[in-house]
């Protein structure tokens, strides 16, 4: 006679925060698997319940909390369900989790999430783990493998993780800690996985990406631009993006890729935060709003059709009218395709929640006005590719009756009327108009 075959756990993950926690949150998946776990998109249904999330601003942390209260009654419906906090608040608060929210299980941070299934079943025999440690083990080869599922057109690959920037705002060297390159053969293997399994685009990994610098199987420290390159040569991998960078590590031959190969898309985010020297000093970012512009220039000359894309923050202390008009004046010299604006806010253990905060009536001011240039921006580079010829990989099917959605090389969403290709193909496609946050056409 035979066991009896127990039927599946089920997984629930909310993933918050950045395209790394996405990633992280598919590999916990997998890594779950060896616990005989499936996942489910219904949090009534799991057995556990694991909230990946992301402390960079009090509002994303905080979020956390509250849904912790949103997920109580689930737990009171059934004692079993089992609750786990991973990312960046696990790692920044650790053991306070355990206090400030009973109905929380486990707490894991960003760099031991391998260790996760023994920590699962330490807590289905009644122990309250957490682990945030930052072991010396790549925790990358130390997952447990799940069954290779088939994929969908699109894939994200960290290929560096942490930081050792220190921009005076910011929670991310403490949460994810310092810099390190994944070796190339892993990503190289990798990536050819993910290639078999369907994927036609990676979009490569870093909270510094541009300052890769893995070990390469001749024993040379390879940098990004040869890592692309070498990706390039993957056969049935048709597009390369990579983020996030830092101006400052945009190296020569990475300028130089934008203009060689191919297969890398025409975008680049390039998040500067701020257009006031006075106030990039203040935030620790090491360049001024010039440097900056002169690189974007460099690009363009190897790429006129470079899309661009940035971070800002307004209202960091300190900064005046004047400052930030400034940064008003380095949007208008850029021309961003899209870009993403946040208020200052203060982080606990950083150097800059040190200085006196502005109004938030301020900062209000300041987003709406950055916002709006912004978005002026963003329609006319939209409306710029009416009439062209673009590169759309095919995603899913659009909610209209034959229509297919899929991104342009410009990172555009692109709505396909008329459409017979299926996802994972890369059709030619003329844009014929253009909408608030996507762009309308048919394949060629
Ligand atoms: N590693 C990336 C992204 C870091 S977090 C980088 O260096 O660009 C993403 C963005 O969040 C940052 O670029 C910044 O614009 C914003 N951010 C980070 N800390 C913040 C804070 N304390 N307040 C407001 N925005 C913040
Ligand atoms: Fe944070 Fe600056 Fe590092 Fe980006 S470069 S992750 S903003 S410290
Ligand atoms: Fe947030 Fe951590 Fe990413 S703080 S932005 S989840 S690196």
């Amino acid at each position: 006679m035979t066991a009896p075959v127990s039927a599946p756990k089920k997984l629930f993950i909310k993933t918050y925060g950045c395209q790394m926690n996405v990633y992280d949150s598919e590999r916990m998946a997998e890594a779950m698997g060896a616990n005989g776990y499936v996942t489910t998109d219904r949090a009534e249904d799991a057995d556990m319940i694991l909230l990946n999330t992301c402390h960079i601003r009090e509002k994303a942390a905080e979020k956390v909390y509250s849904e912790l209260g949103r997920l109580r009654p689930l737990k009171d419906a059934n004692p079993e369900l089992k609750i786990g906090i991973a990312g960046c608040v696990a790692q920044a608060e650790g053991a306070e989790i355990l206090r400030r929210a009973p109905v929380v299980d486990l707490v894991v941070g960003p760099q031991t999430y391998h260790r996760l299934p023994e920590m699962e079943a330490a807590a289905r025999a009644g122990a309250r783990p957490v682990d945030t440690d930052f072991p010396e083990e790549d925790k990358f080869e130390r997952l447990p493998k799940g069954p290779r599922a088939s994929r969908g057109p699109t894939a994200f690959l960290t290929v560096q993780e942490g930081c050792d920037k220190f921009c005076a705002f910011c929670v991310v060297p403490y949460t994810r800690g310092a810099e390190v390159s994944r070796p190339v053969e892993r990503l190289l293997r990798e990536a050819r996985d993910l290639v078999e399994r369907g994927v036609r685009e990676l979009t490569l990994l870093g909270q510094n990406v541009n300052g890769y610098h893995g070990l390469g199987p001749d024993g040379a420290v390879w940098s990004l631009a040869r890592l692309v390159q070498e990706l390039a040569g993957i056969e049935g991998l048709w597009r390369i993006r990579y983020t996030t960078s830092h101006p400052n590590d945009m190296s020569d031959d990475l300028i130089a890729a934008h203009g060689e190969i191919d297969k890398l898309m025409p975008y680049l985010h390039l998040p500067v935060q701020s257009g006031s020297d006075k106030v990039l000093k203040a935030m620790n970012r090491k360049h001024r709003a010039e440097d900056y512009l002169r690189l974007i220039e460099r690009l363009r000359a190897v790429r006129p059709d470079l899309a661009l894309s940035g971070d800002f923050i307004v209202g960091f202390p300190g900064e005046t009218e004047a400052d930030f008009e400034e940064t008003l004046g380095l949007v208008r010299a850029v021309g961003y395709h899209s870009a993403f604006t946040f208020k200052y806010s203060a982080r606990p253990g950083t150097p800059a929640a040190e200085r006196p905060v502005l109004p938030d009536s301020v900062l209000d001011d300041r987003l709406h006005r950055l916002q709006a240039l912004i978005a002026g921006q963003q329609r006319a580079a939209q409306e710029a590719m009416v009439g062209r010829e673009v590169g759309v990989l095919i995603e899913k099917p659009g909610r209209m009756a034959g229509q297919m959605v899929g991104k342009s090389d410009h990172l555009h969403a692109v709505h396909v009327a008329d459409c017979e290709a299926k996802p994972g193909d890369l059709i030619r496609v003329r844009i014929t108009g253009s909408a608030a946050n996507s762009l309308a056409g048919r394949a060629l």
